[in-house]
């Protein structure tokens, strides 16, 4: 049967690198078993301006009946804020996406590319970080009046326990010895609830390692020694800014992909850049977080974790040739997105030919 891919470019640069993770899809539709159909669902700022809602029903309506969505970025600049970013909080929340994988690995290839020393580099970077995506400082419950405002950070059992329960199982899964967890346990009731779930949780894993970090403390250790971490679950604010942070680390937010996740229904995989008015349209950005994201889509929606290394590895040979600016190596051919797509989809084909 085929599967559906609701496919959303969204703002800016979305609208160019998005088309690169469609033209892996399609190698993967011509040269595996895996059968694919695409349908365009718009969303984002453009679609606001044209329409007055960032996210219409028609495209949630495609969203809902597909069995994966790839999504690029949105937002354009002039927009009051966060008109555009309903559109994403909508699908996460509209869909019960809870899980946020965020895989932060260094390449070789771009080892070079990294901003830390090689003594803090170390044995190299791979970590998973597995952020809420429901609830906690996104959960909406709040108000902005005249001299006051307040946003709560809510979480309740049920959504720590998920969360928590799939970060150990993806650990277990992709066999990491460790799995630590990050809070400000030391200041928030709510994170204080955090912890103990995880602690609980914790006793079901008995092989597995694990570790309680204050998220300030964490943010440290996250570039003095990232090689110390595998799996990593926190919440939600928390989650948003440690990926960013990780994103730096492998070379450029434009390598860092995500999926928003709910295991066994339609989930959204996005990079996790924005969309970036200031190199839109120039045909300079980087498509490897979408095609990692692409990646991701068939590690955890399609349960293919063949493709995925492959479409993985199809990256690791293309960056060993060309680059796009921001990750730019003299020696190497500098790439335009659609270039660089090129290139890694010639790649792909390559292996999967074999
Ligand atoms: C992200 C983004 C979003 C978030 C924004 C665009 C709503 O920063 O995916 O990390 O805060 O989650
Ligand atoms: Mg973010």
């Amino acid at each position: 049967m085929k599967k559906k891919i609701a496919i959303t470019k969204g703002d800016g640069v979305g609208q160019e690198v998005v088309p690169e993770g469609v033209k892996i899809l399609r190698i993967i539709n011509d040269y595996t078993e895996l059968e694919l159909e695409f349908i365009e669902a718009p969303a984002g700022g453009a679609i606001w301006k044209e329409s007055g809602d960032s996210l219409p029903k028609k495209s949630f309506e495609i969203i809902k009946n597909s069995d994966a969505m790839l999504f690029g970025a949105i937002g354009i600049p002039g927009l009051p804020q966060g008109v555009a970013e309903s559109a994403i909080m909508r699908i996460r929340r509209g869909l019960d996406l809870y899980v946020n994988l965020r895989p932060i690995k260094l390449f070789d290839a771009v080892r070079d590319r990294c901003p830390l020393k090689e003594e803090f580099i170390g044995k190299g970077i791979d970590i998973t970080f597995v952020r809420e995506n429901t609830e906690g400082l996104y959960s909406n419950i709040g108000f902005k009046r005249k001299n006051e405002a307040q946003s709560v950070m809510q979480y309740t059992r049920k959504g720590c326990e998920r969360i928590i329960k799939f970060a150990f199982d993806f650990a277990k899964r992709n066999e990491h010895k460790k799995v630590t967890s990050v809070d400000k346990a030391n200041v928030l009731r709510a994170s204080q609830f955090w912890r103990e779930i995880f602690n609980n949780i914790a006793k079901e894993y008995p092989d597995l390692e694990t570790e309680d970090v204050y998220i300030d403390a964490f943010c440290q250790w996250l570039i003095r020694a990232p090689f110390s971490y595998e799996t990593v679950v926190t919440g939600n604010m928390f989650g948003d800014i440690i990926s960013d942070e990780g994103a730096f680390l492998i070379g450029s937010m434009g390598m860092a992909s995500s999926g928003n996740i709910h295991p066994g229904k339609v989930s959204m995989y996005e990079p996790i850049h924005g969309s970036a008015p200031d190199i839109a349209g120039k045909s300079i950005a980087n498509p490897i977080g979408t095609i990692l994201s692409v990646k991701l889509m068939m590690q955890e929606s399609f349960s293919n974790s063949e493709i995925a290394r492959e479409v993985e590895s199809a990256v690791e040979d293309a960056l060993l040739e060309g680059r796009t600016v921001d990750i730019e190596n003299p020696s190497l051919k500098t790439c335009s997105t659609q270039e660089m797509g090129d290139l890694i989809s010639k790649k792909l084909v390559d292996r999967l030919k074999k």
